[in-house]
């Protein structure tokens, strides 16, 4: 008998500025793997102007705040179910509150065939608040780099611009829920032997090596 492997749905977890995008990138590089980044999505909400990307502006930007576990819902499925079918892929940010671990629990059984493993990158507050202040996003391209003097992207050639919610006040207000509101989610799946802790301390290579190590025994 073969011991099929199912499709997957690589979780990244952490507090922000644990390098969840920067890992992400590293992942789909290396299995080319899917991905939904509910921060990216509710960011393409603001820029499209319409009259959700406003009030979502007004949390996430303004008060830096979660939103609503309704629209990061909706955004995430209406996304998720443009995947290919059977196609493992990377949730970044997604669930984040006691709340969205239903939201979670239906997106798995929604799709059928499909398990979940997360991986929790772990840093101080103190980690998260250096490295946020001195991050820095490709307009075009979304490539993250590290430095605050960097004003062109190497990739692309896009400008470097630093996120609206790279604020102090607004790091440590989401350093505030990532504590709170993410705590429980990442209790629940360690308690079911779900979740893999990684030091996210480390050199950027040195993460992806721990995440890779586990994660190849289910891809
Ligand atoms: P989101 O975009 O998900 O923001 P976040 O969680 O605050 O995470 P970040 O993007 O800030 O950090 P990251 O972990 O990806 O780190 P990065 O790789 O960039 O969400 C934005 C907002 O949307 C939230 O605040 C909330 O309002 C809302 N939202 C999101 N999810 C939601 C949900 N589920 N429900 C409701 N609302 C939601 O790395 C950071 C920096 O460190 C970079 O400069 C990078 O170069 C550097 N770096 C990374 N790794 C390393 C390393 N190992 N060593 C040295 N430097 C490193």
């Amino acid at each position: 008998m073969t011991d099929e492997k199912k499709p997957l749905i690589v979780v990244l977890s952490g507090l922000s500025g644990s390098g969840k995008g920067t890992q992400a990138k590293e992942l789909i590089d290396k299995y080319g793997l899917g991905y939904v980044v509910i921060g990216d999505l509710l960011r393409e909400e603001v820029a499209s102007g319409s009259e959700l990307g406003e009030k979502i502006h007004e949390i996430i930007h303004i008060k830096g705040e979660l939103v609503p576990d309704s629209i990061a819902h909706k955004l995430l499925w209406k996304n998720i179910s443009k995947l290919p079918e059977g196609k493992s892929f990377i949730l970044d940010g997604y669930p984040r509150s006691e709340g969205q671990i239903e939201g979670f629990e239906k997106i798995v059984s929604d799709l059928g065939n499909i398990d979940y493993i997360f991986f929790n990158i772990d840093i101080s507050d103190d980690m998260a608040i250096e490295r946020l202040t001195a991050r820095r996003v490709c307009e075009k391209c979304k490539s993250i780099f590290k430095g605050k003097d960097k004003k062109v992207c190497e990739k692309c050639g896009g400008k470097l611009i630093q996120r609206k919610d790279d604020t102090i006040e607004k790091i440590r207000k989401r350093l505030e829920w990532g504590h709170k509101d993410v705590g429980p989610v990442l209790d629940h799946y360690r308690k079911k032997g779900k979740l893999i802790d990684v030091d996210g301390e480390r050199p950027k290579e040195e993460v992806t090596k721990q995440i890779t190590e586990k994660l190849e025994k289910y891809l």
